[in-house]
């Protein structure tokens, strides 16, 4: 097996690794015969040199067999999945979890706290009284039998390769890589084992990777390293150019997915749920389209999908029989400065101030303030007249400092006319 020091000196010459070398850089991450300088060394050769698309599966591969995988799909067939890359005011899969099981499409997702100044399911669940998020695979497997829905956080040794490497490329300026950031999600999203995942990557102002070619290389990526590792998978770009729905927070957005579920749902936020809805029912085989999605709401089979679920995850059936929901008192109107049309949202600026209000973490230790919301009332492209109301902030203190931020993510052009609005989705990667 070649040294730590020539597999090094390969990488930062430019040659190709094989998949051996990779195994022994995974293998070192994990049993610690490789030092973080030489990991560090790894993840710079890495972004500098590249890899292509063999050492992005292999890396995958092998970070994805450094821990615990659960193969899901041997025992329930047809199971789902669907993964965000992270974004403002992101619900879908909130709604989109328990709306495919009660269509009788299994799902089981794995969910994340909020990364960066995007928001996490996770943290946004936290708000169902007695809901317990920590899944293993028996009981994932008791959860998709039972309910045909599992969403929680893994309590196994799930890609422990990936969770050192992570750590190190926050501090050695190694993030943005396609192929770290590819076999970093999928060495994650393939241990549960859905037989199809369907990415949705975000693309605007808010999104991870604002331009929308990064955004469709990163869906590609992500797509075909799946179908390499054996799986069905496409992606939809989505936009992100302002929050998805009308709330941004944690309690609040959980509100908004419920009702939702009632048929209350905003317009984007139901377009991008029912088509993310129909590529996994498609890339599965189940006859689920437009028709089946709209009856399982109006019925009131999606609202009761979602109480069966959360009761079988441990939440207080009194609260689910009549759910409140936190909502900080302090509330602040922002109005428009002027006449015009709202031209721009500041869409990332707007998330990192909604860290700085308490509804996300600075330090992982952070604790998060659920009732922390913005409710947007105007959206892009509409008209607005001088002193409307745009959005609405709700705070546990009221702050003129954080008012004024938000108010500056709102930019109002001179414009006499309504224009369009962005289109919601914007490509189809398949
Ligand atoms: N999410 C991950 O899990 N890994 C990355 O590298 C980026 C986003």
């Amino acid at each position: 097996m070649p040294s730590p020091y020539e597999i090094l000196s390969r990488k930062r010459g430019g040659e190709r690794l094989g998949r051996d070398e990779i195994a022994a850089v995974t293998r070192g991450a994990v049993d610690g015969s490789w030092t973080d300088a030489q990991l560090g060394a790894f993840l710079m050769a890495a972004v500098l040199r590249g890899l292509d698309a063999e050492e992005t599966q292999a890396l995958t591969a092998e970070m994805l067999d450094s821990g615990d995988v659960w193969d899901l799909a041997s025992e329930v067939p047809r199971l789902g999945d669907k993964h965000s890359t992270g974004g403002v005011g992101d619900k879908v899969s909130l709604v989109l979890g328990p709306l495919l099981a009660a269509c009788d499409v299994p799902v089981a997702m794995l969910t994340g706290r909020g990364l960066g100044h995007t928001g996490g399911t996770a943290d946004k669940l936290d708000s169902i009284p007695g809901l317990d998020q920590a899944l293993d695979r028996s009981r994932a497997l008791r959860l998709l039998e039972e309910v045909g829905l599992a969403v929680g956080v893994a309590t196994e040794g799930i890609a422990p390769a990936d969770r050192r490497l992570y750590a190190l490329r926050d501090s050695t300026a190694t993030v943005d890589s396609l192929p770290l950031i590819v076999a970093s999600i999928l060495s994650k999203k393939l241990a549960t084992g859905a037989e199809a995942i369907v990415f949705d990557v975000k693309t605007g102002d808010g999104a991870f990777l604002p331009e929308i070619d990064a955004a469709a290389e990163l869906a590609r990526l992500l797509v075909d390293t799946t179908r390499a590792s054996g799986r069905r998978s496409s992606a939809l770009l989505t936009d992100m150019s302002q929050p998805l729905g009308r709330w941004v927070g944690n309690a609040v957005e959980l509100r908004e997915a419920v009702e939702a579920l009632e048929g209350r749902g905003p317009g984007d936020l139901m377009e991008v749920t029912f088509r993310l809805c129909e590529e996994v029912a498609s890339l599965l085989g189940a006859e689920v389209g437009r028709s089946h999605l709209e009856r399982a709401i109006d019925s009131g089979r999606a609202r009761e999908s979602f109480a069966r679920w959360a009761e079988a995850q441990g939440a207080d059936p009194s609260w689910l029989a009549s759910p409140k929901f936190d909502r900080a008192p302090a509330e602040v109107v922002l109005e428009a400065p002027r006449a015009g049309r709202l031209e721009r949202v500041r869409n990332r600026r707007l998330g990192l101030l909604m860290i700085e209000a308490g509804a996300g973490r600075k330090r992982p230790e952070d604790t998060i303030d659920a009732g922390v919301g913005l409710r947007c009332r105007v959206r892009l492209g509409q008209r607005v007249e001088a002193g409307e109301e745009i959005a609405r902030l709700y705070l546990r203190q009221p702050s003129a400092e954080l008012a004024r931020g938000f108010l500056e993510c709102f930019e109002i052009s001179e414009g006499e006319d309504a224009g369009e609005p962005p289109e919601l989705i914007l490509r189809r990667i398949g």
